[in-house]
């Protein structure tokens, strides 16, 4: 069994509370806990009200997110309960490894957040197995033509409108998903589950990320030839905005890719959507749901994005130095101030989750939701601010 113990002293800004952190953390992992009796084996996909939880499908993309906050429980305390409560929602993914239909490019996140944390924290084969299985099929998603891995699937031929708006559709996010294929490179050996990574992290950066250091949400290429089309949004406010969750997904999967493999353009491209991400945030604390929103639009908060980014930011100040060092730091140190302010629920009596404030999807309506990601990252960045570096990704 593995545990982990924070360590003794950690240097931090003049703005960060270490202390506090570690009482804040403290409290989710007593939350994860207690919210494991409530949930059985259920997943959580959106708050509900009364800070409840609406429950997952089996292939929903969110569904590891609790299992990751089970895992970080379970690093930060020691208790095999918990591992064996994470452990426990393996076999719904071993259902999606037989569904061919039902996978996406969201298998990095299902199955690094539990199947590669488990592997990581205790060695189970059987979870090193279903990663392989999985970055496998991701992998399989990979378009030569246009040098990307397709996002999201049609749902049966009939469906042409979907099948039009899926075909050659890359979207911010995948970047995420990328540390699955670069761990599997590093298990076994095979070139080309890097070549893959790479290749979509380049067509990434090339094509969604604008001179200016904002992002279009998805690019559109010719899914016959692989010629690049157009930038769009679907979860922004417009195709020509910026949304603060795919630009967090950015600055994250750059800076991690980065350090996974040291490639010093992916290094440029965590930086860039850094910096441009405070410039547009301002003074605010919590991004705005996009990150170029019209003032006369709703000002809608998202937590998840700020829990991203700033967890994405502490990988950025790990590995830079000196003055930059200092830069990202206090910018990953106000947005988790930020959320600790605002949007922390652990104090609230009954809640069953970590962060207030999400916006899911703002066009369908959810805008103010605790969401099971907000969560993971919001734990995964004071861990990160704690000095723990030992991360599923
Ligand atoms: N990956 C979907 C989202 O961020 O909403």
């Amino acid at each position: 069994m593995l545990t982990a113990t924070l360590p003794h002293s950690v240097q931090s800004p003049a703005r960060a509370k270490p202390n506090g952190r570690q009482a804040i953390l403290e409290r989710c992992v007593e939350r994860v806990k207690s919210t494991s009796r409530i949930f059985g084996l259920r997943n959580p996909q959106i708050g509900s009200v009364e800070n409840g939880w609406q429950y997952c499908n089996p292939f929903d993309w969110v569904i590891s997110f609790y299992a990751g906050q089970l895992w970080l429980a379970y690093q930060f305390s020691g208790e095999p309960g918990l591992a064996n409560l994470a452990r426990a929602r393996q076999s719904d993914l071993n259902l999606l490894l037989s569904n061919l239909a039902a996978q996406d490019h969201d298998l990095g996140f299902i199955f690094s957040l539990n199947c590669v944390a488990d592997w990581k924290l205790t060695g189970s084969q059987t979870a090193r197995q279903m990663a392989l299985r999985a970055a496998e099929a991701l992998r399989a998603r990979f378009r030569p033509a246009g040098g990307y891995i397709q996002a999201w699937n049609s749902h049966g031929t009939e469906n042409t409108t979907r099948s039009t708006f899926v075909a050659g559709r890359i979207i911010a996010d995948t970047m995420q998903n990328l540390a699955l294929l670069y761990w599997a490179h590093a298990e076994t050996g095979a070139p080309d589950f890097k070549m893959i990574a790479d290749a979509h992290a380049e067509t990434t950066r090339r094509n969604l990320i604008r001179e200016d250091g904002t992002s279009f949400h998805t690019f559109v290429f010719d899914a016959t030839t692989g010629a690049p089309l157009r930038g769009e949004t679907h979860q922004g406010y417009a195709h020509d905005s910026c949304w603060a969750r795919g630009q967090a997904w950015l600055v994250h999967g750059f800076a991690q890719s980065y350090r996974t493999t040291g490639n010093p353009e992916y290094l440029d491209a965590a930086r860039l959507t850094a910096a441009k991400a405070e410039e547009l945030m301002g003074d605010n604390e919590v991004p705005l749901w996009d990150l170029r929103l019209p003032a006369d639009e709703p000002q809608y908060l998202d937590s998840s994005a700020g829990a991203i980014l700033s967890a994405g930011l502490f990988i950025l100040a790990d590995v830079t130095s000196g003055e930059e060092k200092i830069r990202w730091r206090a910018f990953a140190d106000r947005l988790l101030d930020g959320l600790i302010e605002t949007c922390d629920v652990t104090q609230i009596e009954g809640a069953q989750g970590l962060l207030d404030y999400g916006a899911a999807h703002v066009r369908r309506g959810s805008v103010r939701n605790m969401l099971p990601y907000g969560d993971y990252y919001f734990m995964e960045a004071l861990m990160r601010s704690l000095g723990h570096s030992r991360f599923c990704w």
